[in-house]
């Protein structure tokens, strides 16, 4: 299965997925991961990136989408993964789009997990990433609103948009999550 999971900062995306990866064996690949891991190898691409994620703003879809390439290619992949926040574009999502397509793959389903705001707000408030400073999230749930709430529309079109409530408690949202899964299992005839 090919699952992408699409929230708001904070939505839970990271803390779902920890749970799916046990559920459906299969990797997970989170980019804001993968570019936290380059910025501390201090890579030219993490140089890059940091610029951006210091602002609460996307990096640009070239650099994510040759390092996500390069993931989706390896051989743990083949029979599936969960995405975690890629793609966050247009760009990145017709980008994925192609690259499944041309192996004869595609994504089987997309979960959203809706957060109101002032929730999002007491989660970041209550950890402390470096670009939990509350300006920066601000300005991260900009980008989302702006650059990627459109791709829900996208997936909706292809009716592969599950929506789900993200509130409540882990577990309880992880019993919706395996749902929806469920849902996509069986639309795949699977
Ligand atoms: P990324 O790392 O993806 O961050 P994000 O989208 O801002 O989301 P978070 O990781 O903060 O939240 P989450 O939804 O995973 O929630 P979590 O489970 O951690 O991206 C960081 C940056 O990288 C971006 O700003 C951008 O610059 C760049 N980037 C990444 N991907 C990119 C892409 N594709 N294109 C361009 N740029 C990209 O939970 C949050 C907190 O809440 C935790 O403390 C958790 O314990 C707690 N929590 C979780 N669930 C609950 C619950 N049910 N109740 C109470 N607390 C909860
Ligand atoms: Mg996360």
């Amino acid at each position: 299965m090919r699952i992408i999971l699409i929230g708001p900062p904070g939505a839970g995306k990271g803390t779902q997925c920890q749970r799916l990866v046990e559920h459906l064996r299969v990797p997970h690949l989170s980019t804001g991961e993968m570019l936290r891991a380059a910025v501390r190898a201090g890579s030219a691409e993490g140089r890059q990136a940091a610029e951006y994620m210091d602002r609460g703003q996307l990096v640009p879809d070239s650099l994510i989408l040759g390092m996500v390439t390069r993931r989706l290619e390896a051989e743990d992949c083949r029979d599936g993964c969960l995405l975690d926040g890629f793609p966050r574009t247009l760009p990145q999502a017709e980008t994925l789009d192609d690259l499944l397509e041309r192996r004869a793959m595609s994504v089987d389903g997309v979960i959203e997990l809706a957060v109101p705001r002032d929730e999002l707000v007491r989660r970041m408030l209550a950890r402390k990433r470096a670009d939990d400073d509350p300006a920066i999230f601000s300005k991260r749930i900009a980008s989302f609103e702006a650059q990627t709430a459109p791709l829900l529309e996208y997936y909706a079109r292809q009716s592969k948009l599950a929506s789900i409530d993200g509130l409540g408690t882990a577990d309880e949202i992880f019993e919706r999550v395996k749902q929806a899964v469920q849902r996509f299992k069986r639309s795949h005839g699977r």
